[in-house]
């Protein structure tokens, strides 16, 4: 589910930035920033990090405060809506909207605490407990949770109208980590920088964390980096240069006749994923010792000069650079799956689901 920021078009207008928190383009005009921040200046520091009660009492705060948000709604039935109320070094503010069917997906809040609190209609949540438990709770109109740094949830629609909720995170949301449903638990997908709450994924801009941590970003690499350093996509192309690659097909054919097929993919990427049916599973972080003909660690039946090798990970790029690793240390006939096992997977070859450790 998408999730869009509203740009109201206050273009011409003169905010004080440094005293509101906001910046022209936000979307809220000075005067009503100005009574946000009156209305939660005093439960939350400018600077410092909110414990996860301060963030309930603003958000508490301001959903009880409808003449601070209620004509800034925008009802989207398409994506879920938001709009950045309030933003400190200590804590960001938003409000959202949220329709039939809208959800976040399952997500933490990358080492932030927060707080949300319905100010309209009923959200649901689903959420892990410590014990790695799976639990849900109905929120209705006037109810708030707050969590800490390590919360993982899923927060849908779930009244019959549309619903309204007032959120707030300390330090300010820069990054989340999505994660998926399995029988295993929750299992980590994808980090994401972000700019909004709640799945914004990676919506950038002026003004905005992920334009500030792109920028922070850019001048590192510029400053640190010794001159003529090749970059990632250069030293794949490098890798590939020296590859017979195979496609899943030619790669299916070749096991049939002598060849290994070598997933290096971490566990929790099999369980997401899958697994092929006789494929050997050497962790990345093993595999030149396992695969070294002069390696004490190596698999003897495996580490040979002239043993085909066809590494394999999710999309066919750590693969490329595995493969090119392994020829430098004697197995000429290295190579890697070209796509990975999401090729090997769309070609209708065959897959299993992850096999249980016990
Ligand atoms: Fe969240």
């Amino acid at each position: 589910m998408s999730l869009t920021a509203a740009s109201r078009g206050i273009a011409g207008d003169s905010l004080e930035a440094a005293s509101t928190g906001l910046k022209p383009g936000w979307g809220v005009r000075p005067e009503r920033q100005q009574a946000i921040l009156a209305a939660i200046c005093d439960l939350a520091p400018g600077t410092g990090r909110l414990s996860a009660g301060q963030l309930r009492a603003v958000t508490t705060t301001l959903a009880g405060r409808r003449d601070l948000w209620a004509d800034l709604v925008v009802r989207d039935p398409d994506v879920r809506w938001y709009l950045p109320l309030h933003r400190s070094s200590s804590c960001d503010v938003w409000l959202l909207a949220w329709e039939r069917g809208q959800d976040t997906d399952w997500h933490d809040h990358g080492g932030s605490s927060g707080s949300f609190a319905v100010a309209e209609g009923g959200l649901i949540e689903q959420y892990r407990v410590p014990s790695g438990r799976l639990s849900r709770r109905r929120l209705a109109e006037g109810h708030a949770v707050a969590f800490g740094p390590g919360h993982v949830h899923d927060v849908a629609h779930g009244a019959d109208g549309s619903a309204t909720s007032i959120h707030a995170y300390s330090p300010p949301l820069v990054a989340m980590t999505y994660y998926t449903a399995t029988d295993y638990g929750l299992i980590a997908r994808e980090t994401v920088a972000i700019d909004g709450p709640e799945g914004a994924r990676g919506r950038g801009g002026a003004d905005t964390a992920l334009a500030r941590a792109t920028a922070s970003a850019a001048r590192l690499s510029s400053d640190s980096l010794p001159s003529g350093a090749p970059g990632i996509d250069e030293l794949l192309a490098e890798a590939r240069s020296g590859l017979q690659r195979l496609r899943p097909e030619t790669a299916f054919a070749a096991l049939t006749d002598g060849a290994v097929l070598v997933d290096i993919r971490p566990l929790e990427q099999r369980i997401v994923e899958g697994e092929v049916p006789g494929a050997l599973i050497i962790s990345r972080n093993v595999l030149e010792w396992r695969l070294d003909p002069a390696s004490e660690a190596r698999i003897p039946a495996l580490a040979r000069a002239d043993m085909r090798v066809i590494v394999m990970c999710s999309q066919g790029y750590a693969s490329t650079l595995a493969a090119a690793s392994l020829r430098r240390i004697g197995l000429r006939e290295a190579t890697d799956l070209e796509g990975g096992f999401q090729a090997w997977q769309a070609a209708g070859l065959p897959t299993r689901p992850a096999q249980s450790l016990g």
